[in-house]
């Protein structure tokens, strides 16, 4: 589907975004392991997390959604630590990285095998990084080339492992971690960098055994999960569109509600303060676990600046929209130690390049990141999201800001993390 984006001088209004995509999949995948029901608002419009939930109800945990008093409610039938059943096909994980990793840690531990797929994009992740540590726990993987879904996995008894995890990433941790809620004894997940932290809040929230220290977390496997309601916070990986397209605007003044703001997820609220930019946190809450707020952010030209190291790991997901703020900035965008983007749902570097040279926009790239220059002009053109939704929802904000007309190619992968985006677009731009 090709949509057309016209340019806009604002973003205004009060806009809410879908529930947290990563809490979403924990909630999904736990509530079904845990016993009886659990009630969770606000859970993720996308495709993604609908991945997750098909597979779980294929290992019989199933769900329905429900209306209460206009709000969609999903209430999951756990089935208790030992009570998935061997699907009667292979697990579809679609698009999701996400669910083909974490849901590996609980196959992991099942006694029958389970064959998991996943989309085109899907096939060409690396898998490794799951396979090692699970199969060092007492699971057989078997993989395309010996990395690639689809996975072929025998589950078994697992031993638990003391895991030094060789790439800071939140899915492998939350793998490990769901492998060791079945080992018998402590699983040690060792970080080189925080990462998000939601498995974690997630796993003590339903009452697994599980201390977290900086960069060490430790789970004892046995202790049984038991349903609970659960609260969704809105989205900061998608409402960091909505964020910089108000920045970028000249007249925008835009209030965004009910976001999630686990300090594990806020990196992109630091750096955007730091370069400048006026966002003010006007309320915030802690449920289940999880900070949430509201932010209010006006137009403001930022200065630009540099992001490496352990900073670009907790902000990985926002660096498309990010791009697309730093050629509008004073001094430009440096991205550093971000090779993790060439393995998303498309090589981010080359994706967020392509479409911004196809409008006029500088952009000099490296293995592991890019240089966009600052006070640059972004050309009305055909761009392409390739299928990433992050691509799609990023080029759209560079589209309000273009000096006319843009059309998006494959624009519906949006769907995948927020169907409602170009939608939710056109009510607050003008
Ligand atoms: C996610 C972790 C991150 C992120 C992804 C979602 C998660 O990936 O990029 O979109 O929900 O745990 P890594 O596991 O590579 O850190």
């Amino acid at each position: 589907m090709t949509e057309t984006v016209s340019p806009a001088r604002s973003l205004h209004g009060v806009v809410s975004v879908p529930g947290d995509k990563s809490i979403s999949h924990r909630y999904a995948m736990l509530a079904a392991i845990a016993q009886g029901d659990s009630t969770i608002y606000n859970f993720a419009t996308g495709a993604d997390c609908h991945s997750t939930l098909a597979c779980m109800g294929e290992l019989g945990a199933g769900h329905e959604f429900s209306e209460q008093d206009g709000r969609r409610v999903l209430t999951v039938h756990g089935r208790g630590p030992n009570g998935l059943t061997e699907p009667k096909r292979r697990l579809d994980a679609g698009n999701s990285g996400s669910t083909i990793r974490m849901l590996s840690g609980i196959l992991a531990a099942q006694p029958f095998t389970t064959t998991i797929c996943g989309d085109e994009s899907l096939a060409r992740r690396p898998m490794a990084r799951i396979i090692q540590p699970l199969s060092r726990m007492g699971a057989q993987i078997q993989a395309k080339d010996g990395q690639f879904p689809p996975l072929i996995i025998q589950g078994a008894e697992l031993h638990p492992i003391d895991y030094a995890m060789p790439v800071a990433s939140a899915q492998v941790k939350s793998a490990v971690l769901l492998a060791g809620l079945y080992a018998k004894g402590e699983t040690i997940v060792r970080e080189p960098t925080a990462t998000r932290d939601h498995t974690e809040i997630a796993l003590a929230e339903l009452g697994a055994d599980i201390s977290v220290e900086p960069r060490v977390v430790k789970i004892r496997g046995g202790a049984p999960l038991t349903g609970k309601t659960l609260i969704v916070p809105g989205d900061l990986s998608s409402a960091a569109f909505f964020l910089v397209a108000a920045l970028i605007l000249p007249e925008s003044d835009l209030i965004v509600s009910n976001v999630g703001l686990n300090p594990t997820r806020t990196a992109l609220l630091d750096f955007l303060r730091s370069a400048g930019a006026p966002i003010k946190v006007l309320h915030i809450e802690q449920i289940n676990g999880e900070l949430i707020g509201t932010l209010q952010v006006r137009a403001s030209r930022i200065d630009g600046g540099t992001i490496q190291g352990a900073t670009t790991a907790a902000l990985i997901d926002e660096i498309p929209a990010l791009a697309v703020l730093g050629a509008t900035s004073k001094n430009g965008l440096t991205v550093r130690d971000a090779s993790e983007l060439r393995v998303k749902e498309t090589d981010r570097i080359a994706t967020i390049a392509e479409n911004l040279r196809r409008m006029n926009v500088q952009i000099e790239t490296t293995a592991d990141g890019f240089n966009v220059p600052g006070g640059q002009q972004f050309r009305a053109a055909e761009l392409d999201s390739y299928g990433d939704h992050r691509i799609a929802m990023a080029f759209a904000v560079a589209a309000l800001a273009a000096d006319g007309r843009c059309t998006i190619q494959n624009a519906e992968a949006a769907c995948v993390s927020y169907p409602e985006f170009f939608a939710v677009l056109r009510s607050i731009a003008a």
